[in-house]
């Protein structure tokens, strides 16, 4: 009976060129993937920095597997901590310059988690347009008043701001980095909106965190906001190359969400060598100072060959959408880069609004020139000029 309404819905999303499936490659070494003995260049990875593949990382979470075994054994309150991940939440807090923060198992757990924890009934919650669905999802759980402001526009915030004046408290939700778009929040006036009208700021800086701002402090240092955000939420599968996520704020607000965040209370936690990874990881994040200047730099260099070729490029960063429209025609552009031997996904809907399906295709440290280059080659005859 179920499997009657489950083949009906897989049919219609075949249909409408929106079915999912996994694409799994039997190696890869942060710069290509290989299946069935076909090279691609890998173009679609959040490992920007490409740590995943890091020496010093690999070795540290084979060392924990030695030390501390393969999992946790339990959730972080029961018998789930261990050193490294005590040392990870100091550690991160030192990065960010907060004064203390909190592991989760993902960036999922975390907002689904956090959001429902720190606003409830009576609360009104102020988000962005095209917020991650990780931020949607806390949002709705949180049965807070769920209000969205069309994508960065100000103007709406603020008339959001006075519409909610008799909310017992306000929190501006918003990505850092947007994770289909690739442009920036502006963060700065989401700040003096807050102030002004006395709302509190929840940042997810999944993308940006350890790549963009001073230090790879995220969007908070890029915008000289560092100590106006309530929560910051980062993730620790994309820069930092591994898996896990974290909040970080006041101390309060992390005692707060250690005894409330049932994403946090009620789920095992991360294995240590993964906590062990992260460590070694954020530690070479907070090191690398120069490497990400020349990645930043060959980010600048190839939205510049991409203005060449005549797109209308709003990407801000090494997050750059290729959006087409139809999701079928997103599918047969990801297959024409298959062939071409780079790799690319296809974003359609619900990951991104309707009408606006694209190629997400993403920058990373462990391209080299050569493989910007055949990429560029590709999108000129692939991708149709008007975009
Ligand atoms: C902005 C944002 N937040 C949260 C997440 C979820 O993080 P995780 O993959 O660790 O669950 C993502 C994932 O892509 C994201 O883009």
């Amino acid at each position: 009976m179920a499997d009657e309404i489950f083949s009906t819905v897989l049919g219609e999303l075949e249909e409408n060129g929106l079915l999912r499936r996994t694409v799994s490659f039997e190696a890869c070494d942060g710069r290509t993937l290989t299946r069935n003995g076909k090279q691609y260049l890998l173009f679609c990875s959040n490992d920007y920095l490409g740590l995943s593949h890091e020496r010093r990382v690999k070795d540290a979470v084979i060392e924990a597997v030695a030390q501390y075994g393969f999992g946790s054994g339990g959730s972080r309150l029961i018998a789930g901590t261990r050193t490294p991940h005590e040392r990870l939440e100091s550690q991160l807090k030192d990065f960010l310059r907060t004064e203390a923060a909190l592991l989760f198992s993902s960036g999922y757990c975390a907002n689904s988690g956090i959001i429902p924890a720190i606003a409830g009934k009576g609360d009104a919650i102020l988000a962005d347009r095209l917020n991650h669905a990780s931020l949607v999802d806390g949002c709705l759980l949180s049965r807070a008043e769920f209000l969205r402001y069309p994508h960065r526009d100000m103007a709406a915030l603020e008339k959001l701001l006075k519409k909610t004046s008799s909310a017992k408290s306000r929190w501006i939700i918003s990505d850092g980095l947007f994770s289909m778009d690739g442009d920036l929040a502006p963060l700065d006036d989401i700040c003096g909106l807050a102030q002004k009208y006395g709302a509190r700021v929840y940042l997810d800086d999944a993308h940006a965190f350890g790549v963009l701002g001073d230090g790879g402090r995220g969007t908070p240092a890029m915008f000289g906001v560092e100590g106006k955000i309530d929560l910051i939420v980062g993730t620790l599968g994309k820069a930092a190359g591994g898996m896990g996520a974290f909040a970080a704020g006041s101390k309060i607000a992390v005692d707060f969400l250690l005894n409330r965040a049932r994403s946090f209370i009620f789920s095992t936690a991360m294995p240590p060598a993964v906590a062990a990874g992260n460590l070694k990881a954020v530690e070479i994040l907070g090191e690398c100072g120069a490497e990400r200047a020349d990645f930043l730099l060959t980010v600048n260099s190839f939205h510049t060959e991409l203005k060449r070729l005549n797109f209308a490029l709003k990407a801000e960063g090494y997050i750059i959408p290729l959006v087409l429209g139809n999701a079928s025609d997103a599918l047969n552009a990801a297959r024409a880069f298959w062939d071409e031997g780079i790799y690319l996904q296809a974003v359609r809907p619900p990951a991104v609004p309707e009408g606006t399906a694209r190629l997400r295709l993403t920058l990373t440290a462990r391209q080299t020139d050569e493989d910007r280059g055949v990429m560029l080659g590709a999108i000129r005859r692939i991708i149709p000029p008007a975009l």
